[in-house]
């Protein structure tokens, strides 16, 4: 049977498309500005939807990456859990990155 060139194309565009890498700075402002303020500070537009200070270092004090990447995946309290569009390593990314502009880069490296 004769390949079908199509078909195959299509198959390498999905396969390029999957593996490329994600831009989560831009998924953040799209994703969780709108509760977190596009800072992450809790502040700015999305202030009035009730998302926490990210930037805090005091209410992140003893968190680790984990923890917070299971937050993100999980949801808590009024914020939704972004299990379906976030795969555990870009949610731990998230976290990281959290971590790091809350100050509190140790635990960062070391999740
Ligand atoms: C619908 C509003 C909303 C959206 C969207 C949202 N969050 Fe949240 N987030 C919250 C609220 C409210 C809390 C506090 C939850 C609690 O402890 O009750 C929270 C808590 C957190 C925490 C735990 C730290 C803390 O302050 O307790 C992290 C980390 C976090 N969010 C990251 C994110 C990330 C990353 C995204 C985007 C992928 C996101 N959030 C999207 C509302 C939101």
């Amino acid at each position: 049977m004769a390949p079908r060139p199509l078909a195959l194309l299509l198959a390498l565009l999905s396969a390029s498309l999957s593996a490329e890498v994600r831009d989560l700075k831009a998924f953040f402002q799209q994703r969780c500005a709108s509760c977190h303020g596009p800072d992450g500070s809790g502040r700015g537009p999305g202030g009035a939807l009730g998302g926490s200070n990210l930037l805090d270092s005091r209410r992140l004090a003893g968190q680790e990456a984990a923890d917070l990447a299971g937050i993100i995946l999980q949801g808590r309290g009024a914020m939704p859990g972004f299990r379906r569009q976030l795969s555990q390593e870009e949610a731990l990314k998230l976290a990281k990155d959290i971590l790091r502009r809350a100050g509190k880069g140790r635990a960062a490296q070391a999740g």
